[in-house]
Order: C-alpha cells, then sequence, then structure tokens
C-alpha cells in the first residue's frame, strides 16, 4: 500500500456529533470536550457551528463556546457555517478557519439549508468576502458528494462543478463528505483520481460517516491516491439531523488506533483520547458506537488460563 508517514485529523465530534444529540448538551460540558481534545494533542477541532438556531437549537451557544474553550497554541480552531450571518458571527467568535457547507444534491441541500445549490453558492460567495476581509482560510465542505439519501447516485460531473465554484470563490480546501455513509473504497478513489488533477493546489479532505461500516475502507482508499486529511468524531458520535438514516463519523479514537497501527502518526496521545471517548460516553449517557473503547488497544494481554499455563510448563 502506499500510505503517507502522517495526516492530520480534524475532530468534528463536538459540531458534527452534538448537532444531533436528543438533549442540549450544557455549555461547560461542552467547552470541557473541546479543552480536553485539545490536550490529546489534536491539531483540528471543529468546535461548533454557527447557523440558525431555529434550525439546530443543540449549538445555540456557539459564541459561549468559542469564547470559554482554552486554545492550545498551535492547534487551529474552526466552525462550520451556512451563510454570511453565520461566517460575521464566526469571525467575531474568533475563529481560526471557517468551514463552509453545500450539497452535491438539489433535495439534500433544500432539506439541510433550505436554499438551492445555486442559492447557497450565491450565500457562500458573501461568507467568501467577509473571510477574505477577515483573514480567515476557508476550508469547503459538500455533503452528498458519494450519494444523496433522497436521490441516490450523484453524477460526478454534479461534484465536479460544486467544486470548481468552491475553488474559484477561494476555498483554500475542500471536504467531500459522505453524508450517510454511501460511499464505497472503489468509488472514494475514483472519485479523488478524476478531481484531485483538476484542482491543483487544494488541500483535500474527506469526512466520513460510518453507516455502513465503510469509513475506514474508505479512508484507507483516500490515502492511497494521496489524501492526509480526515474529519473524525470523538466515540463515532455524528449524523445529519436533515439527511434520513445518517449516523456516527468515523471514530476518532478507532481511526487513530488504526493508523498508529500502521506507523503513521497523528500527534495525537491515543491513550488520552480513549479517556476523553468515555468521559463523553458519560455526557450522552449512552455508548457510544467505537470499538477501541470496548476491545481495548491490540496491544491488550489476557491472563493465561491455568490449563495452558500448566500445557506450558510441561512442555
Ligand atoms: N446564525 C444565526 N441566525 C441565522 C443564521 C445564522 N447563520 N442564518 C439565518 N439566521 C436567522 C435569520 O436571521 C432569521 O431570523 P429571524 O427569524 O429571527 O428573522 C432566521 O434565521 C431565518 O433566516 P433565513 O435566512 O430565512 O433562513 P432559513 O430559515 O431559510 O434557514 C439556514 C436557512 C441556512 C439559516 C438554516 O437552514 C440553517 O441554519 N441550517 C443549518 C443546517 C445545519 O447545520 N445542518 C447540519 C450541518 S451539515
Ligand atoms: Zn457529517
Amino acid at each position: 500500500m502506499k500510505l503517507p508517514r502522517r495526516v492530520t485529523i480534524t475532530e468534528v465530534g463536538t459540531r458534527d456529533g452534538f448537532q444531533i444529540e436528543p438533549d442540549f448538551i450544557p455549555t461547560d460540558l461542552k467547552v470541557e470536550v473541546v479543552n480536553r481534545l485539545s490536550a490529546t494533542g489534536m491539531p483540528r477541532i471543529e468546535v461548533t457551528s454557527f447557523v440558525s438556531p431555529k434550525a439546530v437549537p443543540q449549538l445555540k451557544d456557539a459564541e459561549e463556546v468559542m469564547a470559554r474553550i482554552t486554545r492550545r497554541p498551535g492547534a487551529t480552531y474552526a466552525a462550520l457555517v451556512p451563510n454570511d450571518k453565520g461566517a460575521s458571527r464566526a469571525v467575531e467568535a474568533g475563529v481560526d478557519e471557517i468551514h463552509t457547507v453545500v450539497s452535491a444534491s438539489e433535495s439534500h441541500n433544500l432539506a439541510n439549508v433550505n436554499m438551492t445549490i445555486a442559492e447557497s453558492l450565491q450565500k457562500l460567495s458573501a461568507v467568501a468576502e467577509v473571510c477574505r476581509r477577515a483573514g480567515k482560510p476557508v476550508v469547503a465542505g459538500i455533503s452528498t458528494s458519494f450519494g444523496c439519501p433522497f436521490e441516490g447516485e450523484v453524477p460526478l460531473q454534479n461534484l465536479e462543478s460544486v467544486v470548481a465554484r468552491l475553488v474559484d470563490l477561494g476555498a483554500k480546501g475542500i471536504a467531500l463528505a459522505d453524508t450517510t455513509g454511501m460511499a464505497n473504497p472503489g468509488q472514494v478513489a475514483r472519485t479523488l483520481e478524476y478531481l484531485m488533477p483538476k484542482f491543483p493546489g487544494i488541500e483535500w479532505t474527506l469526512h466520513t460517516h460510518d453507516t455502513r461500516a465503510m469509513a475506514i475502507p474508505n479512508i484507507l482508499a483516500a490515502m492511497e491516491c494521496g489524501v492526509t486529511r480526515f474529519d473524525a468524531s470523538i466515540g463515532g458520535l455524528g449524523g445529519c439531523p436533515f439527511a434520513p438514516g445518517a449516523s456516527g463519523n468515523v471514530c476518532t479514537e478507532d481511526l487513530v488506533h488504526c493508523l498508529h497501527a500502521m506507523g503513521i502518526e497523528t500527534g495525537i496521545n491515543l491513550d488520552a483520547l480513549i479517556d476523553t471517548s468515555k468521559r463523553v460516553q458519560e455526557i450522552v449517557g449512552r455508548p457510544l458506537p467505537g470499538q477501541i473503547i470496548k476491545a481495548g488497544k491490540a496491544d491488550r494481554r489476557y491472563p493465561l488460563p491455568d490449563s495452558v499455563h500448566r500445557r506450558l510448563a510441561a512442555e
């Protein structure tokens, strides 16, 4: 396999995860989770989103969360915005980087942000202007890049035209999002091999959901294509409130465990990450989908059964 020596993970659990929690997570606890994630060495955190509090009441405390977190020098603290109103709020709140959202399929974009793709791109042009003036880099996310829960297949040409518009608007990075876990590794490779040469200089991110247990295989496929940036959620939290059937992102500690096992660096302390995931389980009050938290790391050892002990001693 052609694998990178190092990858950069963006933790999105406090945004993609907390946005869909049934109960409002108190601001104190959101701040605690972000601070714990920072302390693991996490290089990038999508802390929250600046969206309509009517659309996503769970994240209505975005300003307060941004104001109260402790920033680790060198780490990037980003937030998601759908429009210029969100971008202005985010800039005011002092985010380091703006993440935008638009879908590659018309129906999901309407369901998610109540706009056609063309209307969204209009708004994102205004977002780009706000960010240019404030000197904030933009990473543009594209939902339903690999399939839409309403329309099914999303033609690659449709995805390409959205990418082209976002690149024109000055995005430094593009995050292809598999919103409801429809992508497979062959499709991820074909999509990236097609798009990456057409947009030189763009930083590509893969944003996966593990709805159909294909998130890590998809990440491996993307790494073979040269992608080194991945979104992930602590514990495997996550899901889009406006995409039926959406479930959690790839679980951060499972992904980091897999990468470290292959000798790929992340700069993240896995033990601290696992402790953070345990704390997030306590906070949401239910077991999360992550596997490592249940199984332990691959270097976990069990006591030898007495009978085996005796046989080995006798040999
Ligand atoms: N932050 C705060 N409030 C906002 C806002 C933002 N970024 N954007 C719009 N609003 C407010 C408007 O001021 C208006 O308030 P009012 O009713 O008090 O006058 C209200 O929201 C409606 O604004 P409008 O522009 O008509 O938006 P809408 O109702 O068509 O909703 C979005 C459009 C994009 C604002 C909304 O669908 C949204 O926030 N979606 C987020 C989806 C999301 O986070 N999905 C998951 C992540 S992918
Ligand atoms: Zn997502």
